[in-house]
């Protein structure tokens, strides 16, 4: 029987991991591609320890690269639930790396992905709810939802089969490098 509400800390995890040259690419840099597998996988344990099932990668929102990673750094992935729907949770990636020999650590990268519980044949499932004991708690839970909605009226406007191209719209067109040939 689970809990029906469960703390952050119950399902928190942090992972550290030594960049490999087999990862980076002709600059010595790492790879976008690998981090992001990690940050995946980060995010899939996370999910899974909170709902207690089987969790699916449903969307992340968004990564941006803040600083590049070298080979022989040390790179710590933490994951949070932000936010419990009925069967999704958000899950927040703090990506951060380390130089060994100065201890110099930067921010890498954050982002959130929003994972969903599946049971054994593949429904959707409902999932504990959350305990927010801390502003920064509710500050995510409250950020998660005003980013939900502003992704749907995005969607919204831009579905394809609603969208009409107004004088306005194309009027916003003017500064890009783009000729319009209707
Ligand atoms: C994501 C997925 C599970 C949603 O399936 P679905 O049939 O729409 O599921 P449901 O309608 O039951 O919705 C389940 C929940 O997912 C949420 N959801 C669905 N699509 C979503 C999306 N693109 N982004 C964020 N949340 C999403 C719904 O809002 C709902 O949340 P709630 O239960 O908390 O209210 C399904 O599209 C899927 O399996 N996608 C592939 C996942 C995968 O393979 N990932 C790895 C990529 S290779």
């Amino acid at each position: 029987m689970q809990d029906a509400f469960k703390t952050v800390e119950a399902s928190q995890v942090t992972i550290t991991e030594l960049m490999l040259p087999s990862h980076s690419n002709f600059s010595g840099k790492i790879h976008g591609g690998y981090i992001l597998s990690l940050m995946d996988q980060i995010a899939f344990a996370c999910a899974s320890k909170h709902s207690g099932f089987y969790c699916v990668t449903a969307s992340v929102h968004k990564v941006d690269f803040l600083n590049s990673i070298d080979v022989g750094e040390l790179v710590t992935l933490k994951a949070s639930v932000n936010y419990v729907g009925n069967s999704s949770m958000v899950i927040g990636i703090r990506v951060e790396s380390e130089n060994i020999r100065d201890q110099y650590v930067k921010h890498c990268n954050s982002s959130y992905f929003t994972m969903v519980a599946r049971d054994e044949n593949g429904k959707s499932v409902p999932i504990p709810g959350l305990i927010l004991d801390s502003e920064a708690k509710i500050r995510r839970f409250l950020r998660s939802i005003k980013r939900q909605e502003e992704t749907k009226i995005r969607q919204e406007k831009f579905k394809a089969a609603k969208f009409d191209v107004n004088e306005a719209e194309l009027q916003i067109l003017n500064k890009y490098k783009v000729k319009i040939e209707l």
